[in-house]
């Protein structure tokens, strides 16, 4: 009897792998010899060209001073080092002799021509959710602009058995979303372009969307704040910290300029969303984004500038006597020049107070700037913060980040020297 019920088990064992088996295996598609240009239509080229941009495929795909879409850019991960592929029009190492299908099967299921299994850090979960349409035009655009490069993708860094290909279907069938967008009938058509844009090309919740222990993108809490490349991509929903409830208004002057007078500026990973990416979409396009956001962050309407938190906010930057408080001190030499206590907003010069970087549970996003500064091509554009990493001790950023956070009304931040000096020493990426 027992060895009955053994050999059951064995056999439905042996079932359920060669189910998954053909469940996983995805044929290679047949390569092609590469288009040529007048096979597109320019009006498709172009709007390939926008959504490529909005889908920051060259941010992800080029390494820093490399040529474009080259590939080989590095991500690093929980799970190890990934390197993106080359995705030029070069028929060896690039993606040349891919057929439209291929290419369309690629951005939806995150399958290779060759059949193999994509890695998730390639956000096909949210490209699956763009037309086919919009997804040929990319292709149209790639294939016909993009200059074809010879460079070989570098093997991902990622330790066996996670390396193995395969099992990505496990992973796929248990957390990947790939149902198609399915517009809401009661909401406008505004929202509904921007919910379009934002959970499919510019896949706003691959970095704003918590995952769990595997790397799945936790569905129930979208948009509700995440850590990301050294960064913490904060809540952009009613769990929002910022002082000032964002409106659509707001994330609307953000999206378009990188900084919101009531919140603060794009660093990081968020500069180039702004500045490579999203700038390439039309303002109709960037307000239903907006819109989209807004409705999630509450529909808030109010006039902040009549708000008690704008009021508190500006008194915060009253300084403690300097004499007395070090990090009061500090600031009061290495930001307040620029950072200056007034009684009003100075649009370019964030009120600190009203920055989500003093209020979020973690000062990742506050030490990151202090040490770091902000490029030309980040925040608002042409505008520039010194980098503090050579003028500043460890102590001296825990102290001026203490009286911040403090000023800001918050709890002190745990072990926060300890936190600035793992942070000085991560590697940096160019974003
Ligand atoms: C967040 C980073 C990121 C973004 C944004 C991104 N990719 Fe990728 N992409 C990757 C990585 C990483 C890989 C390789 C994954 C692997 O090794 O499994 C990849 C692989 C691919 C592949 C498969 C190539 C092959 O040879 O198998 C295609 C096609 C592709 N990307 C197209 C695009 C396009 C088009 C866009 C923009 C619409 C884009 N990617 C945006 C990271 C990204
Ligand atoms: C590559 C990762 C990434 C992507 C993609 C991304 N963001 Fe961000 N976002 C971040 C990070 C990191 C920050 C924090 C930057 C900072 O502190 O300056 C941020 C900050 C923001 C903020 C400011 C929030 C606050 O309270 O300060 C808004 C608004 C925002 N993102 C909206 C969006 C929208 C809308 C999209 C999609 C169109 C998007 N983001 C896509 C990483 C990303
Ligand atoms: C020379 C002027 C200058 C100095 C000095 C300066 N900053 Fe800044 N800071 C800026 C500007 C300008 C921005 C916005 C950059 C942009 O949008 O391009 C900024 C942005 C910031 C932000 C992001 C605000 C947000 O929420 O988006 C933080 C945090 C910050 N500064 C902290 C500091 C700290 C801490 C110091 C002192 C150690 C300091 N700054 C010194 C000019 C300065």
């Amino acid at each position: 009897m027992r060895k009955r019920s053994l050999y059951s088990v064995f056999i439905a064992a042996i079932v359920a792998v060669g189910a998954f088996s053909i469940y996983a295996w995805h044929p290679s598609m047949a390569p092609i010899t590469p288009p040529v240009k007048d096979q597109f239509a320019a009006d498709v080229i172009a709007q390939g060209k926008v959504l490529a941009a909005a889908g920051y495929c060259s941010t992800c795909h080029t390494t820093p001073g490399g040529s474009p879409y080259a590939g080989n850019y590095e991500m690093h991960t929980d799970f190890g080092i990934i390197y993106s592929s080359n995705i030029t029009p070069d028929v060896q190492t690039g993606i040349g002799n891919w057929s439209e299908e291929a290419f369309i099967r690629a951005m939806r299921t995150g399958v290779s021509r060759d059949g193999h299994h994509l890695l998730p850090a390639f956000p096909y979960e949210h490209f699956n959710k763009m037309t086919d349409e919009d997804i040929k035009a990319v292709y149209a655009y790639i294939m016909s602009s993009v200059p074809a490069v010879s460079q070989q993708k570098i093997d991902n860094g990622i330790p066996f058995p996670l390396n193995i290909r395969f099992l990505q279907s496990g992973w796929k069938l248990l957390f990947a979303d790939t149902t198609p967008f399915k517009p809401q009938a009661d909401e406008s058509a505004e929202w509904n372009r921007g919910a379009y844009l934002a959970q499919g090309v510019a896949h706003c919740g691959a970095c704003h969307t918590p995952r769990n222990a595997l790397g799945g993108e936790k569905r129930d809490q979208m948009y509700s704040g995440a850590a990301i490349d050294g960064w913490i991509a904060p809540s952009l929903t009613t769990s929002s910290k910022a002082p000032l409830k964002w409106r659509a208004a707001d994330f609307d002057e953000y999206l378009r300029t990188g900084n919101s007078s009531f919140h603060g500026s794009a660093a990081g990973p968020m500069a180039p969303v702004v500045h490579a990416g999203l700038s390439a979409l039309s303002d109709s396009d960037l307000k239903a984004i907006s819109v989209y956001f807004g409705a999630l962050a509450g529909n808030h309407n109010d006039n902040p500038a009549s708000s008690p938190a704008l009021k508190a906010a500006l008194e915060s930057q009253q300084l403690p006597d300097p004499r007395i408080d070090n990090g009061a001190r500090l600031y009061a030499i290495s930001c307040q020049s620029c950072h200056y206590s007034s009684n009003e907003l100075n649009k370019g010069r964030p009120l600190l107070a009203l920055g989500s970087a003093l209020h979020l549970d973690d000062p990742t996003n506050l030490i990151n700037v202090t040490l770091d500064g902000f490029r030309a091509n980040q925040g608002i554009t042409g505008v520039v913060m010194p980098a503090f990493r050579d003028a500043l001790s460890d102590e001296d950023i825990t102290a001026i980040a203490t009286y911040l956070r403090q000023s800001a009304g918050e709890q002190p931040w745990p072990n926060l020297k300890q936190k600035v000096a793992e942070i000085r020493l991560q590697p940096r990426f160019e974003h």
